[in-house]
């Protein structure tokens, strides 16, 4: 049997201090055609990320729309291949891996998309939708599949009977848990989850929230949970990646992250989420202006025309991440935000 065959058993338990996804410098650009006669423009959707994500812990990736979030999810998932950098998956080089070696590793990252019904097969029962990963990727016979699908059905808190059940048949909250099921029939080790309860009614996007941090604990699922929402990654973060424009521009643990944002770009987003502490809220900031193009992105700073702190270094050099008050901070002049806070 091979070794993703035996999806029936119990996870087995990874060493706790050694990533299963690794990201060096990935970076994902698309060629955008002007037409005929003009050169193509290199838009770089990820112009450059690095991070380390361990089992049982959960990424969040934050921002605006645009920023990125997406196109660094297609990469970890394996779906598309970073136009450069490293990507290391459970030990395993990403990048110039031979077919057999990327076989090996694609069950185990999995991917959670922000609309589960555009996701699911709706000509599809629940369980048919179940146990097909299993039936591509695995030896297992009808039998084991089904009870392998009955299995997660009731993991996922959905009932016996849910079985026989198209997709259109649910709520869109339940439709998110047969997504989630889908997603660990293969016990992947990885989830990437691209703004999962983004689609959800308000009422139920707890109730989902729970479910992945139980799953994650009964699994030791690593999750690169995406989202535009601080709110909800608030609950479930481990860590924070904060993306501007295709790049990290703070990142740490979101204890830290959340305690004392440093970037002002943090600091406005967190500024503008609801359910921030009073604090926070009384050194409101807010971002003034568009989001920029990756296509034609400011110079220096690509924060520094919506910046409160900005001068006119920031529209010369772009600043790297450096270490600032326990996390990681891309921005010239951190101490003097901090300090101003
Ligand atoms: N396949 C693609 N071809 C060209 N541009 C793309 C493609 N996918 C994404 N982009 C562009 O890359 C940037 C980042 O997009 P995306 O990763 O979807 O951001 P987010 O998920 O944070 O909203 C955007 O400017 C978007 O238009
Ligand atoms: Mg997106």
């Amino acid at each position: 049997m091979s070794e993703v065959a035996m999806t029936t058993d119990a996870p087995t338990a990874a060493d706790p201090s050694v990533p299963v996804l690794e990201a060096r410098d990935v970076q994902r650009h698309y060629q955008i055609s002007r037409g005929l006669f003009k050169p193509a423009l290199t838009l770089r959707a990820v112009a450059g990320a690095s991070f380390t994500l361990l089992p049982g812990r959960t990424l969040a990736v934050v921002g605006e729309s645009g920023c990125g979030k997406s196109t660094l999810a297609r990469m970890m998932a394996m779906i598309e291949p970073p136009t450069a950098g490293q990507l290391t998956i459970d030990g395993s080089k990403v990048v110039g891996a031979d077919k057999e070696t990327l076989q090996q590793l694609r069950p185990k990252v999995q991917m959670v998309f922000q609309d589960p019904y555009g996701s699911l097969n709706p000509r599809k029962q629940v369980g048919r939708i179940l146990e097909e990963p299993l039936e591509i990727n695995t030896d297992l016979g009808a039998k084991e599949r089904a009870d392998a699908a009955r299995v997660m059905i009731a993991k996922v808190g959905l009932r016996p009977e849910h079985y026989n059940r198209y997709p259109h048949m649910f709520s869109g909250g339940q439709r998110q848990r047969i997504a989630i099921a889908r997603a660990l029939m293969l016990r992947p080790k990885v989830v990437i989850a691209d703004e999962p309860v983004s689609a959800l009614d308000v009422s139920i996007r707890a109730q989902v929230l729970n479910l992945l941090m139980d799953l994650q604990v009964e699994y030791n699922l690593a999750y690169l949970f995406i989202s535009h929402d601080l709110s909800v990654v608030r609950h479930i973060a481990d860590d924070v990646m904060v993306m501007y424009l295709g790049r990290p521009i703070e990142q740490g643990s979101k204890p830290a992250i959340f305690a004392r944002p440093v970037h002002p770009y943090t600091q406005a987003l967190l500024a503008a989420t609801p359910s921030t502490d009073p604090e926070a809220r009384s050194r409101r900031l807010t971002v003034k202006g568009e989001l920029p193009s990756p296509i034609d992105p400011p110079s220096g700073c690509a924060f520094h025309k919506r910046c409160p702190f900005a001068t006119a270094e920031c529209s010369v050099e772009r600043p790297e991440l450096r270490p600032v008050a326990g996390r990681e901070v891309a921005c010239h002049h951190a101490e003097r935000v901090l300090a101003s806070g």
